[in-house]
């Protein structure tokens, strides 16, 4: 059982390094508990207008995501799955930030590349695919997190697909907020808090 809290607590340590709290602070970007959504993830670097910094915001905690699974690989797919799971739960309740983390986006992309390659590009397509059409970079999460244990179970394993499912779970109650604002009409749109259409 060691192998698999090493796992759990290893991914754990990955995914609770805040790369966007981090980032913005090391170049004085702006207070990201005060832009916009005050989430700590790429979207919301995005707000600060520093473009670079949400890229690298974007890498880096798809990065961490990734790092955690290739890593747990090497050791079998059982603590692959707790270690994608640390991942997530890290970035979404870092210790560092009294458990007041991210939404996870980023970091299951990174998890989804690591578990099967093809299963992370066709999600990250259908991310990019309704942001362009929609604009909403929560509604592009959601959309993309409902469809990655689909592909997972195309293009890993029936029990990657079910980790897929649990990860789901944890990004949409994060996501409460967005679905809010989502069905009330005021959700920001990526690029600008106007509405696009008025
Ligand atoms: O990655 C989180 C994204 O889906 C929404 O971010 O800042 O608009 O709540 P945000």
């Amino acid at each position: 059982w060691h192998i698999y809290l090493a796992a759990l607590a290893g991914g754990y340590l990955l995914g609770s390094v805040p790369f966007g709290i981090i980032l913005t602070r090391l170049f004085r970007a702006g207070d990201l508990r005060k832009i916009g959504s005050g989430n700590i993830g790429a979207t919301n670097v995005l707000r600060t207008g520093r473009k670079d910094l949400a890229a690298a915001t974007l890498v880096l905690d798809a990065g961490k995501g990734l790092a955690a699974v290739l890593i747990a690989k090497a050791y079998g797919p059982d603590p692959t799955v707790f270690a994608a799971l640390g991942a997530l739960l890290g970035h979404c309740f870092p210790v560092w930030l009294k458990f007041r983390g991210g939404k996870g986006v980023a970091t299951y992309f990174g998890i989804l590349f690591g578990l099967a390659w093809p299963a992370g590009l066709a999600a990250g397509a259908t991310w990019i695919a309704v942001a362009a059409l929609s604009r909403y970079s929560s509604l592009a999460a959601l959309v993309a997190a409902l469809l990655a244990p689909v592909y997972l179970w195309l293009w890993s394993s029936q029990q990657f697909a079910e980790l897929g499912v649990v990860i789901g779970v944890i990004v949409y109650l994060r996501h409460a907020g967005n679905i809010r604002r989502l069905l009330s009409g005021a959700e920001s749109k990526i690029g600008g808090g106007k509405k696009a259409d008025d």
